[in-house]
């Protein structure tokens, strides 16, 4: 069996607060994945089982304490597989020496994702002293090379413009405006050349043992399944057209692998785990619907083994509970967290992922 991408998803828990964080570890939902715990189910995947890319997550993936093991061990049962890792890069005492060797050794490349823009220059330090003789280059270095970013700037203009500003239909023009109206664009309006970059650019660094780190601002977030409720601190799921909400769904083809277990995507499990820790309100219909998604284990039997990957890429029933349709939203992320929603248990960072039945 083969996949394009598979996700390793080992902790709920994260530091950050990101609005709309897909896999809701915004709120404090807590938990890690331990290696060892399926380790004996991922050894049995990985004689059947094989894939081109995989990336390890959560959550924060840096908070999980065996975050070394994981890099070493998935590697280990899946060489010659891309590998990828996604962290905030916030937890800084892990930039040591391990997580170094471990992501040089495995060639894992070191995903960060920001989630504020005021986060650049702290990362970029963060990683200059983790890094050997790193070589930074901006992507793509040219704005231009972005598609319609003339056409974008010029319609930007138009959008904070004051009446008696000149007309401007491109970044040209706009170079030749006086430097009243360039400050205020900057100033008020947070826009300018530097700004654009700034949002717009990525960074990509070598070093010289050949680890390789991206760095992007990840910071317009598609809208949750998860709705709050806030006259009664309760969350409650969407109520979609599971065809048109699959149809949108930007994780779709992100196959995930919790607890040894396989599922379509991350929801799909984690509606079910975040139920266990908060109380997520439904129909009695509903609820049953969302207790009903199966994970794959790997000692299914050959037949369900066969229809879970024949029709993996397809909506299922319970797409319905994803939005149908999206307006990305600036987040600015820090690390106070969303304490929103009534808890159903205390919280305990040792929580077991993936022990909901079924
Ligand atoms: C859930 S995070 C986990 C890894 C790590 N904590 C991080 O933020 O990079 C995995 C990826 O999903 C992205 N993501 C999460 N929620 C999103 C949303 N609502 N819209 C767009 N991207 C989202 C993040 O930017 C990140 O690249
Ligand atoms: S850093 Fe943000 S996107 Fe990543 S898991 Fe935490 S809350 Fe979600
Ligand atoms: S349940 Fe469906 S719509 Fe929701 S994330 Fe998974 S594939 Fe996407």
């Amino acid at each position: 069996m083969h996949l394009d991408y598979l996700e390793f998803y080992i902790s709920h828990t994260c530091n950050f607060n990101c609005i709309g964080c897909n896999r809701f570890n915004n709120y404090l939902f807590t938990g890690h994945q331990r290696w060892h715990e399926h380790l004996k189910a991922h050894q049995q995947w990985a004689e059947k089982l094989t894939f081109d890319r995989y990336r390890i997550l959560g959550g924060e993936p840096l908070l999980n304490p065996d975050i070394v093991d994981w890099i070493r061990g998935t590697k280990q049962l899946w060489p010659n597989t891309e590998s990828f890792i996604s962290t905030n890069a916030s937890f800084k005492r892990r930039f040591d020496k391990d997580l170094y060797t471990a992501l040089v050794d495995t060639q894992t490349v070191l995903e960060i994702g920001l989630h504020d823009i005021n986060r650049k220059k702290e990362v970029l330090e963060l990683v200059n002293n983790f890094t050997s003789n790193p070589v930074i280059k901006r992507t793509p270095l040219d704005l231009w090379e972005l598609p319609n970013f003339g056409a974008n700037w010029a319609s930007s203009y138009n959008r904070i413009r004051d009446e008696s500003w000149p007309d401007c239909n491109s970044v040209e023009e706009w170079n030749s405006l006086s430097d009243t109206i360039k400050q205020e664009c900057e100033q008020v309006h947070h826009f300018s050349l530097d700004l654009e970059a700034d949002r717009l650019q990525y960074y990509n660094i070598s070093d010289d043992n050949g680890l390789q780190v991206v760095i992007k601002l990840e910071n317009f977030f598609y809208q949750p399944a998860l709705l709050k409720q806030p006259e009664r601190n309760t969350f409650t799921l969407h109520n979609s057209d599971p065809y048109k909400a699959h149809e949108v769904c930007a994780s779709k083809y992100c196959h995930h692998m919790m607890a040894g277990k396989i599922s379509k995507c991350g929801p799909s499990v984690l509606f079910q785990e975040f139920d266990r820790q908060f109380e997520v309100e439904l129909s009695k219909e509903d609820r049953e619907l969302m207790m009903s998604y199966k994970p794959l284990t790997v000692d299914a039997d050959e037949e369900t083994t066969k229809n879970f990957f024949d029709s993996i890429r397809n909506p299922i029933d319970q797409c319905k509970f994803c939005p149908q349709t999206y307006a990305p939203e600036e987040i600015n992320s820090s690390i106070n967290k969303d304490k929103f929603g009534k808890r159903r248990v205390p919280i305990n960072t040792h929580t077991k992922l993936g022990e909901v039945d079924g």
